[in-house]
């Protein structure tokens, strides 16, 4: 099916990679346009030229979304260049505090227990849990006001994590900032119902992206993974995006304040 998001502007954070980046093209080729944010220029010109060559108007704004002044900027430049923002994906994420997605995949620890929350730098807690949580609320209110400001409601769809309801150890930060994320979203989706502005998440289990691209890198790891998800595969950006897709379109619209597990059963029960 085609169109199911023709006249529509989406605004996509962590647009230029990974899931964030899937979720604007999927959109994009329903008949969306969309403004990637991301932190990266590079990465984030080149997903606006898919989406372009997808036959969309697309822009890309710098964004460091852990930054208020950078989300109202955002928000600003989606209405002056394209009118009203209906859609946001709040994608942009942190697996731990020195995760740079893209970038040279980081040394093993010595041991599990060194990313103990006991043995964690407080600044690596603030890190994950600014990006993760504060900067996808900072992001949702921005563009929440916008959409107020237009009067046609809206669909706000934020990435949180099978890890919000299933602890890791060693991630604790980053399983506090996605249940944080699973909160804010019911929270939001009462507050805006009025506003016919719709707030809903995703989990995602596994799923293959720069992120877990030096997990993947050891064969061991990927087999016993792959040994706990019952539908035998990792998951592709794709499954994330079709998820966005549903809830970004009318087909979700009795839809506010739930969150979606795509996982292939991994965190199911
Ligand atoms: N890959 C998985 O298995 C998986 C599973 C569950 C949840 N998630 C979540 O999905 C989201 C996307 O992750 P991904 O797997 O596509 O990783 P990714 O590294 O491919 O993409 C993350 C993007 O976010 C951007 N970003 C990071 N910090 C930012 C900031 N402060 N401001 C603006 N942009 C910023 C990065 O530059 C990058 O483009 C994240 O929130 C992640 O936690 C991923």
């Amino acid at each position: 099916m085609n169109g199911r998001m023709d006249g529509k502007v989406a605004v996509v954070t962590g647009g230029a990679s990974g899931i964030g980046r899937a979720c604007a093209e999927r959109l994009a080729q329903e008949g969306a346009d969309i403004v990637i944010a991301d932190l990266q220029d590079e990465r984030g010109q080149e997903a606006a030229g898919a989406v372009k060559a997808l036959g969309r108007r697309a822009n890309f704004v710098r964004t460091d979304t852990s930054e208020g002044a950078d989300c109202e900027a955002l928000a600003d430049a989606a209405v002056r260049e394209f009118g009203k923002i209906d859609v946001l994906v709040a994608a942009a994420g942190i697996s731990h505090a020195l995760y740079e997605s893209g970038g040279e995949p980081r040394a093993p620890q010595a041991s599990r227990e060194d990313s103990y929350l006991i043995n964690k730098p407080a600044e690596y807690w603030e890190k994950v849990l600014n990006v993760n949580l504060t900067g996808v609320m900072l992001t949702d209110c921005a563009v929440a006001r916008k959409m107020i400001d237009v009067g046609n409601g809206g669909s706000i769809i934020n990435i949180a994590s099978g890890a919000a309801k299933i602890p890791i150890p060693g991630a604790a930060d980053y399983c506090v900032s996605k249940a944080g994320v699973w909160m804010l979203t019911k929270t939001l989706a009462l507050e805006l119902a009025a506003h016919g502005i719709r707030v809903n998440a995703i989990g995602p289990g596994f799923i293959e992206t720069p992120m877990t691209e030096s997990m993947r890198s050891d064969e061991t790891r990927v087999q016993q993974l792959l040994a706990g998800i019952p539908m035998g595969r990792l998951g592709q950006p794709q499954d994330i995006a079709n998820t966005a897709l549903f809830l970004a379109s009318d087909e979700s619209s009795y839809f506010t304040g739930e969150i979606l597990f795509p996982d292939g059963g991994l965190f199911t029960g």
